[in-house]
C-alpha cells in the first residue's frame, strides 16, 4: 500500500502528488503552517487524507508548542484549527476531523489532563483518524467490490485511491476489491482536466497494482459506453449531502448524466466521514473556485491566451437521482438518501418522519 502520509519522527511526511507520476517527492511539514499550506496547494489532495493531514497539522502544533499551560495551549490549538479550516472548503472530511479533533481536546482538558498528556492523547487521536479511514476503505472495497460484475468496463475520475485517502482508497478500494474477489476488470480512468489527478495518479496507482488501465480524456467516455466498453461507474466524494447529492471533482456530473443515458450503473465510495447530514441538499456545499492558471495552463505549458476569461470551479455536484448507490463502510445506501443515510448514523430525518 502506498505511503500517501504518515506521522515520523515528531514530524508530517506526505508523498508530494504534484510532482507525480514522473517524480516520487516526499515533503515533511514541521509545523501547522506548513501542512495547512501543502493542502491549499494540493501537496495532498482527496476529501479522506485532507482531514487525516488537518488533523496531523493539530497534533504536530501541540508538539511543537512552547505552551507551559493548558489555557495557552488552548488558545494556540484553536487558532490551528481555524488556520486548518480556512484552505480548502468543499471536502467535509476537514471539518469533520477538525471538529472530532476539537471534541477529545476539549473533553480532556475539562478531565484535567495536562499540557504533555494533552501532547501525547491528541497525536494518537490523529493516528487513530488515519488508521480508521485505512480500515474504512477496505471495508468499503469489500462491500463494493461485490457490486462489480464479472468482466467489468469501470470508469473512474479524478483520484479517490491510496493517494486521496489513509490508504486503499475509496472507488479504488471497489476496484481493488473487485480483483481481490477475483473479477477481471479493465479500469478506464478520465485524465481530470485541469490538474489531472486521473491521468497522473489514477493511472500511475493502478499500474502499479498491475491492473489493466486504459487513461482516456474526459470527451472520450460517452463513445465508450455507447460501445459497451464501460458497464460500471465508480467515484469518489468531497461532500454528500443528507439527500444523497454528491460533491465530487468537477466533471463528475457529466460522467453521471452520460451514465444514466447508457443505462450504466453510477456509483459513489466514501466513508461516513464524507456524509454531511447538516447539509440538507446539495445547493448548500460550498464550491472552492481555484486559480485561473490550471485552466490555462498544462504544467508548464499555457494552452489559452492571457486576455480569456477563465471559470475553475474543482467541484460540481451530482444531483441524487443519478446515483444507483453509495458504498459506505456500514453498507451500500440506496434511495431514499435522506432514509438510508440517516440510518448510517442511527438518526431518523424529519422528513422521513414527515412522509
Ligand atoms: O481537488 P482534489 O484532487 O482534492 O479532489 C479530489 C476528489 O474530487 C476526489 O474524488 C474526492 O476527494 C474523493 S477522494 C477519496
Amino acid at each position: 500500500m502506498l505511503p500517501t502520509i504518515a506521522w515520523q519522527d515528531d514530524a508530517v511526511v506526505m508523498v508530494d502528488q504534484r510532482k507525480l507520476p514522473t517524480r516520487e517527492v516526499y515533503v515533511t511539514c514541521q509545523t501547522p503552517q506548513d501542512v495547512a499550506r501543502a493542502i491549499k496547494t494540493m501537496v495532498v489532495r482527496g476529501a479522506p487524507v485532507i482531514g487525516v493531514a488537518a488533523a496531523m497539522g493539530l497534533a504536530l502544533g501541540l508538539q511543537r508548542s512552547p505552551a507551559a499551560g493548558t489555557k495557552q495551549l488552548t488558545t494556540e490549538f484553536l487558532r490551528h484549527c481555524d488556520l486548518l479550516a480556512a484552505t480548502r472548503p468543499t471536502a467535509v472530511n476537514l471539518f469533520w476531523a477538525i471538529d472530532r479533533m476539537k471534541t477529545v481536546f476539549s473533553r480532556r482538558v475539562l478531565a484535567g489532563a495536562g499540557v504533555d498528556d494533552l501532547r501525547r492523547l491528541m497525536r494518537d487521536e490523529a493516528q487513530a483518524i488515519h488508521d480508521e479511514d485505512v480500515a474504512s476503505c477496505r471495508e468499503i472495497g469489500r462491500l463494493g467490490g461485490a457490486l462489480v460484475p464479472q468482466d467489468a468496463g469501470i470508469l473512474t475520475h479524478c483520484n479517490a485511491g491510496s493517494l486521496a485517502t489513509a490508504g486503499y482508497g475509496t472507488a479504488l478500494g471497489v476496484i481493488r476489491g473487485a480483483v481481490e474477489q477475483g473479477r477481471t476488470v479493465r479500469v478506464f480512468a478520465d485524465e481530470t482536466r485541469p490538474v489531472l489527478q486521473g491521468a497522473r495518479l489514477t493511472a500511475w496507482e493502478l499500474v502499479r497494482d498491475g491492473i489493466d488501465t486504459t487513461v482516456i480524456a474526459d470527451n472520450m467516455a460517452a463513445v465508450l459506453m455507447r460501445d459497451k466498453r464501460i458497464n460500471f461507474v465508480v467515484v469518489g466524494a468531497d461532500r454528500i449531502a443528507a439527500n444523497g447529492d454528491v460533491a465530487n471533482k468537477i466533471g463528475t456530473y457529466t460522467v453521471a448524466v452520460l451514465a444514466r443515458q447508457h443505462g450504466v450503473p453510477f456509483y459513489v465510495a466514501a466513508p461516513r466521514s464524507t456524509i454531511d447530514l447538516a447539509t440538507s441538499d446539495g445547493s448548500g456545499i460550498p464550491i472552492e473556485e481555484r486559480s485561473r492558471r490550471e485552466v490555462t495552463h498544462v504544467g508548464a505549458t499555457q494552452i489559452a491566451p492571457d486576455q480569456a476569461k477563465v471559470y475553475n470551479p474543482a467541484f460540481d455536484v451530482t444531483p441524487h437521482a443519478l446515483v444507483s448507490g453509495i458504498i459506505t463502510e456500514r453498507g451500500v445506501c440506496r434511495a431514499p438518501y435522506s432514509t438510508s443515510l440517516a440510518a448510517l448514523f442511527d438518526r431518523v430525518p424529519e422528513q422521513a418522519v414527515a412522509r
